[in-house]
């Protein structure tokens, strides 16, 4: 294993002589000696002197192994130690027209995604996300959740079709799947609850700041749990993700100068409201949906969308549940009510300060025939839902789960604007390159 940066800047290793391999990421050369600054393979960073005259044709990227003494300078960047070297190996040196430098516009950044992902933003960034990943799978083991893996390749829409990737699968028409869920459902007969960290695909028309065509998607699903089961899973495994997040990762949110004070009072339970009442409150703020080019007042039965999702929460520092939402902007899976017919037994979860919606879920239509029809209502071609019907053909149980996006969790975690920075290789409306 690489010796790290980090682990060099103590003081039990003055006057020890070691080695570092990494990246040339500064370079200062005077007369005598020449600073470099090398970056390690986790962003680690620490100063290097050597004789200028062993580093005559060294450039910003140049891979190297420096061997040298450590020892302590108030004066050196990141802690106060350094490598007094006096062997410096190269692997290769760079070209010197490498793109990425302090100040770059956004697009080169994406153009360059390959090379921009080794700035020290884009490190800290991906621990995070690594952390976020690992508590998450930690929780759902801690609780007795099985881990399992459902396929991308489908015949069927979960979401809608307005927002399906095709493709030639052979002879036959398939998709690349939009949520696991059908499958969790398939599987909770014999494993009970479970879950599920796959890529999900959709095919957004819209540039937005929360949108991507590909976003990882955590989902959980389980048999014979409540509505309020639901909400509880959540609140719980959100706040333990955050709790241990922000203590695995001081580092890397105090480099990307995020203050996490916020984020630290982040614990059950989370605040709730009903969809009606959210309706209610965004039409007392005079909340309009802009449809085309006119504006209207919001009304029961509209979707909630970035800008009103941002008005629910903009002042909250708590995440908010809306639930309950009318069955007609929710999908054919949704169970209705029985109490208040034409309401689903649903929630989405909203982010707070603005960042709005990072998970959905709910109970599922259990019931053979009402499920059948709803499927028809939709114009869902039955062929395809016919294994999923089979569900409740054979021994159907009251059961619900919900989905989580990671890159949405992540904007809010990270208080970025656009979640393409919270994942290496954005894929949006625009870009699938490299
Ligand atoms: O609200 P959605 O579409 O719900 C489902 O897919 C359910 N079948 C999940 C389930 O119950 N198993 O998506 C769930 C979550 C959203 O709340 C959001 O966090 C994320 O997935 N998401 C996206 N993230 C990034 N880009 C997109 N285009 C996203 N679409 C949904």
């Amino acid at each position: 294993m690489n010796t790290r940066c980090e682990e060099l800047k103590h003081d039990e290793y003055i006057g020890k002589y070691v080695s570092i391999k990494g990246w040339i990421h500064r370079i200062r050369k005077q007369k005598e000696n020449t600073f470099l600054l090398i970056r390690d393979d986790r962003g680690g960073i620490i100063q290097c002197i050597i004789e200028s005259s062993k580093t005559d044709n060294i450039t910003i990227e140049s891979s190297v192994e420096v061997f040298g003494l450590i020892q302590k300078d108030s004066r050196a960047p990141e802690g106060g130690y350094e490598l007094k070297a006096d062997q410096i190996h190269i692997f290769n040196i760079s070209k010197n027209d490498y793109p990425i430098g302090e100040y770059q516009s956004l697009d080169l950044l994406l153009e360059k995604r390959h090379l921009a992902i080794r700035t020290r933003r884009m490190t800290m960034v991906s621990k995070i996300r690594s952390s976020i990943l690992h508590f998450s799978r930690k929780w759902f083991t801690d609780n007795d959740w099985l881990e399992i893996t459902a396929p991308v390749l489908v015949k069927g829409a979960v979401e809608g079709g307005s927002t399906l990737f095709n493709l030639k699968y052979f002879d036959e028409e398939a998709y690349l799947s939009q949520s696991a869920q059908l499958y969790l459902e398939a599987m909770i007969f014999s494993l009970g609850q479970v879950w599920s960290m796959t890529p999900s695909f959709r095919a957004e028309k819209s540039r937005t700041v929360r949108h991507l065509t590909e976003f990882l998607h955590l989902e959980a699903e389980a048999p014979w749990v409540t509505l309020e089961d639901l909400l509880k899973f959540q609140e719980k495994l959100i706040s333990f993700v955050i709790y241990n997040v922000l203590r695995n990762n001081k580092k890397e949110f105090e480099f990307l100068k995020r203050n996490v004070s916020e984020l630290e009072n982040i614990s059950p339970p989370f605040d709730r409201i009903t969809y009606e009442k959210a309706i209610d409150k965004l039409q007392n703020a005079e909340f309009k949906i802009v449809d085309n080019d006119s504006a209207r007042k919001i009304e029961y039965g509209d979707d909630l969308n970035i800008e009103s999702e941002r008005l629910l929460t903009i002042n909250s520092s708590k995440p908010l549940f809306v639930i309950g939402y009318p069955l007609q902007i929710k999908p054919f899976y949704v169970k209705e009510d029985i109490s208040v017919p034409g309401l689903g037994i649903a929630a989405d979860l909203l982010a707070p300060n603005g960042f709005g919606e990072i998970t959905s879920g709910g109970l599922r239509e259990d019931d053979l025939h009402k499920l059948e029809k709803r499927i028809v209502l939709e114009g869902l071609q039955q062929s395809n839902y016919d294994w999923y019907i089979d569900l409740r053909r054979y021994g159907s149980v009251p059961h619900g789960g919900f989905g989580l996006g990671i890159e949405r969790l992540m904007r809010w975690i990270l208080n970025f604007t656009d979640i393409k920075d919270t994942v290496p290789f954005p894929r949006t409306i625009r870009r699938i390159y490299p």
